[in-house]
């Protein structure tokens, strides 16, 4: 699905805006991330930490469940915040979350310079395990 521009333009914007609210005591790494969903609302997320090191929850994530727990069903596309000098893509986990909920989503990652990314979250995620490879038993 093509996603018009000032639409991206607004997924980025969120996204940025939730790192504001970023729990990370121990790594200081503030990290936003916006979701469009199927119904064309927008949810956002941030990254939360915690003492236990390996409970430390992704921003992409924390939009994602956020938007599922409000009854959505497909993701559209995905933006992510880093506050970095060069844009960076979702993590792995990441990335395998959002294939359950839009496989066919459009990837956006921005920064603090004028870097950025824009793909199919098939490029960053290949051959993706999902519904589809648990259906194929025999
Ligand atoms: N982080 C995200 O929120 N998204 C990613 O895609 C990569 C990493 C968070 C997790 C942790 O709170 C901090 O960044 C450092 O890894």
């Amino acid at each position: 699905m093509k996603i018009p521009a000032p639409l991206c333009r607004k997924l980025e914007k969120t996204a940025r805006a939730a790192a504001k609210a970023s729990y990370s005591p121990y790594s200081k790494f503030r990290v936003g991330a916006a979701v469009l969903t199927a119904s064309g609302k927008i949810y956002s997320g941030t990254n939360v930490e915690n003492a236990s090191y390996g409970l430390c929850n992704c921003a992409e994530r924390t939009a994602i469940f956020t938007a599922i727990a409000a009854g959505e069903k497909s993701v559209k596309a995905v933006a992510v915040y880093t506050p970095t000098k060069l844009a960076h893509a979702p993590c792995g986990s990441c990335r395998q979350v959002i294939n359950e909920f839009g496989p066919t989503a459009l990837i956006i990652s921005v920064c603090n310079s004028s870097d950025r990314h824009e793909g199919p979250l098939s490029r960053l995620l290949p051959d993706a395990f999902g519904l589809r490879n648990l259906k194929s038993r025999r």
